[in-house]
């Protein structure tokens, strides 16, 4: 799909106006390899969300991921690249990989939804968090992504995301870094790198970002055990 201009998608269609299926599975392919599923994504109307942003940000990376990390939502940046966690939280994911010697070429790293959800604030585009329908909606191409690479490890990137895998009662305040399990595979969650980034100060960020830097490498052992199995 091209990407449409900044003045094009203003006079699209809100989102509210738009009546969806509240569902993606009418739009999965036969074929669920990633090829079909990226394609087939591409134009799902499943809910609402897509009549405002630019494109779907499908997951990237390979097939048998080491770790496979599930975000929020793309921000700005991935819904005008098309690409997932390739702004700012991406940087800092990318550090913290590189601290816990995961090689980033062996993760996959996706949304619990695919579209960009936004307000117009001025020329800005504010950041909305997807409500608990369209995350549902959206989940079936979480899902398939899952059935289709079988990842060693999950890694739940903020509320939104393991809300999505483990349930609505999961709290990330509470919980982070627990091993836990969903679609039969071992699911840690952990705080959204943007939140790392909005901390107040210089030392509540360095804090902020050497726990979420300790909760990533605590998934290193299942890697290291399923290379030995
Ligand atoms: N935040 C997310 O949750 N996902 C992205 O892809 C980028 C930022
Ligand atoms: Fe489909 Fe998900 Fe986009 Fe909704 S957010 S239109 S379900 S891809």
């Amino acid at each position: 799909m091209p990407a449409a201009g900044a003045r094009d998608r203003e006079t699209r269609t809100r989102p509210e106006d738009v009546d969806a299926p509240g569902s993606a599975e009418p739009f999965l392919p036969l074929q669920r390899d990633l090829d079909h599923l990226r394609a087939a994504a591409a134009t799902c109307r499943g809910c609402a969300l897509y009549a405002r942003a630019t494109q779907t940000v499908f997951g990237e990376g390979p097939v048998h991921p080491e770790v496979f990390f599930v975000g929020e939502q793309p921000g700005d940046y991935e819904d005008q690249q098309g690409r997932p966690f390739v702004g700012p939280a991406g940087q800092l994911l990318e550090r913290a990989l590189a601290k816990a010697g995961i090689e980033r070429s062996k993760v996959y790293v996706t949304n619990a939804v695919k579209h960009f959800k936004w307000e117009p604030r001025g020329k800005r585009r504010i950041h909305n968090r997807p409500n608990a329908k369209e995350i549902a909606a959206c989940r079936p191409w979480l899902d398939a992504e899952l059935d289709a690479v079988k990842p060693t490890v999950v890694v739940c990137l903020g509320a939104v995301a393991a809300q999505a895998l483990l349930g609505a009662s999961f709290s990330v305040l509470r919980q982070r870094g627990q091993l836990l399990s969903a679609n039969g595979l071992p699911v840690m969650a952990t705080v959204h790198p943007a939140s790392v980034l909005r901390a107040p100060d210089e030392d509540a960020r360095h804090a902020a970002e050497l726990a979420f830097e300790r909760d990533i490498e605590s998934v290193v052992p299942i890697i290291r055990a399923s290379k030995a199995a």
